[in-house]
């Protein structure tokens, strides 16, 4: 199409606009008729909504702690709130799991600010001024390469960030109720190790999800420590760390909520250590090692 000057197009534009005001339909009554049935059937669904959902739910009891029950559309309410549980397992909405993920790949204290506000003000920025920024009048995708790249960046670091998101482990506490879980949680051992069951991202020692660990060398490196790893016999009781490490042994080398290759060599004393160990472990294990 050849350029036209700005003359041609207003004229053209004032052609169209006076072609319009002849033959178009007007706003009133057309689409205000057109709004309304609109939104009456949008009301209309939301409606139809809540009665089903009103139909099918299954009452929750209020008791804290009590297992969030209900059909597919979910219950009528949750449980109350207990201040008293230690093993929260804060996660966003899935809407956030992609500011989340940024949480967690700028992890470290020193980069803590440039994944909670230097990045997303520099989106919200960029966001805001970027009418001002892309200033190229053409409409056609092919001449507008940049455009078109972070219009497909954009989306794309968004879904990722958002899968890997939704399958991190949350911010703190055990993901698992494993017995041993909550205490591993809790104690000492999740400021240096990442455990995808106990739902922990320290990265000081090795990686448990990934290596897994037998029941000997978890209980040895528990009571005795290496390298950087501090011997914890002064901390636990001989059945608090068999608890541990048969925790370890059982669930290492696998995703949360499996037991791993090591799993067998722990059989023998997982989970009743964990049972005569009892709520007495340090460091806010005390809930789960017990039960
Ligand atoms: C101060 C950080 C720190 C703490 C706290 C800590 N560990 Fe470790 N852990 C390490 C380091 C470092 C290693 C690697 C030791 C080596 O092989 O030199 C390690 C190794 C291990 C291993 C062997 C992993 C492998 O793949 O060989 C296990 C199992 C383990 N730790 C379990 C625990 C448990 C259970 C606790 C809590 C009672 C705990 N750790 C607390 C730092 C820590």
């Amino acid at each position: 199409m050849p350029r036209l000057t700005a003359r041609e197009r207003r004229d053209r534009y004032q052609r169209e606009y006076a072609f319009q005001k002849r033959h178009g339909k007007s706003f009133f009554p057309h689409a205000v008729f057109h709004d309304t049935i609109v939104s009456l059937i949008v009301v209309g669904i939301i409606m139809g909504m809540s009665v089903l959902w009103w139909a099918q739910f299954e009452p929750v009891p209020m008791e804290p702690g009590v297992e969030r029950a209900g059909g597919i559309l979910g219950p009528a309410y949750e449980g109350r709130a207990d201040p008293g549980v230690e093993a929260y397992d804060p996660k966003p909405e899935w809407y956030f799991f992609f500011l989340f993920e940024l949480l967690r790949i700028f992890k470290t204290p020193e980069l803590l600010l440039v994944g909670s506000v230097i990045i997303p003000t520099i989106w919200m920025v960029l966001l805001i001024g970027w009418p001002f920024i892309d200033r190229n009048p053409d409409r056609r995708l092919s001449r507008r390469p940049i455009a078109l790249a972070v219009g497909v960046c954009v989306p794309i670091v968004l879904l990722t960030l958002t899968f890997y998101g939704s399958k991190a482990p949350g911010a703190g506490g055990a993901a698992s109720d494993a017995p041993g879980a909550a205490a591993f949680a809790g104690g000492a051992c999740s400021t240096c190790h990442t455990f995808a069951d106990a739902g922990t991202a320290g990265n000081v020692g090795p990686n448990l999800t990934e290596g897994a660990v037998n029941y000997e060398t978890a209980y040895d490196l528990i009571a005795n420590g290496k390298g950087g790893m501090p011997a914890f016999s002064g901390t636990y009781s001989e059945d608090e760390m068999k608890c541990l490490a048969g925790y370890v042994a059982t669930h290492s080398g696998a995703p949360a909520g499996e037991e791993g290759p090591e799993a067998a060599t722990a059989a023998e004393v997982y989970p009743a250590a964990c049972e005569t160990a009892g709520g007495l472990f340090a460091g806010g294990g005390a809930a789960a090692a017990g039960d």
